[in-house]
């Protein structure tokens, strides 16, 4: 890997990602670092077209294998594409979801086999591997209302295929979440829920060891 910094945010539906990452992303570029920002699926026109697949609701069903390598392949694409050379430039990047929503989702909640999963992201990924992986914690329930409201209010259905999923399948992904840090406690923070400036925090605190200039106050 280059000499970059690669930190990804995880979560269960609604938990703040995205006005986390803004956040961070800001503070960072203030500090005067280069920060590049993006999610997953998505952030390459292949990985955008497969992101529709794997969100749209009028998808419908897909064998739970299939659904793993539409994501595999999203995120080959943004590693070939945008991570690794971004990296290789000396940037933070800032990702929004990566592999461990797969072993989350594909894994602990729709029930893929855990050490094939752990063997494909290690496949598909290469090397290139977050030093720091923020997971925003927040009641399951909470956090997809928030998302089904806010879906609802932008007037966009379009990407709504997990959110139609039972509250045991995201409870099964935050449990997920949580073995995940268990299992790897360096490189992965769990934050607990609370205002936004208390996340803000914490967030900053976490990864306050790879980013000297950055002020957490
Ligand atoms: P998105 O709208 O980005 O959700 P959020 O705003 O909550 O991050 O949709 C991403 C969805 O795809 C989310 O429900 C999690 C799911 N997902 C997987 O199931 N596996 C994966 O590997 C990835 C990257 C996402």
């Amino acid at each position: 890997m280059g000499k970059g910094v690669f930190v990804t945010f995880e979560g269960v539906e609604g938990s703040g990602k995205s006005t986390q990452i803004r956040l961070l992303a800001d503070a960072l570029k203030k500090a005067g670092y280069t920060v590049t920002v993006t999610r997953e699926p998505g952030g390459t026109a292949p990985g955008e077209a497969l992101r529709k697949i794997a969100l749209d609701p009028h998808t419908g069903e897909l064998d739970p294998m299939t659904e793993l390598l539409i994501f595999s392949a999203a995120r080959r694409e943004l590693i070939s594409r945008v991570i690794a050379p971004a990296l290789k430039e000396g940037h933070v990047v800032l990702l929004d979801r990566f592999a461990d929503s797969t072993t989350a989702y594909q894994g602990y909640a729709r029930g893929l086999n855990l050490a094939m999963i752990e063997q494909l992201n290690r496949t598909v990924t290469e090397g290139v591997w977050p030093e720091r992986t923020i997971v925003l914690d927040v009641d399951v329930e909470e956090g997809l209302t928030r998302s089904v409201t806010r879906m609802a209010m932008e007037g966009s259905t379009t990407e709504a295929r997990f959110e139609g999923e039972g509250l045991d399948f995201h409870g099964r992904v935050r449990d997920g979440y949580l073995q995940i840090a268990k299992k790897d406690p360096q490189r992965v923070k769990i934050i607990k829920p609370g205002t936004v400036e208390d996340i803000r925090r914490a967030v900053f605190s976490s990864v306050a060891d790879l980013f000297p200039q950055l002020t957490v106050d």
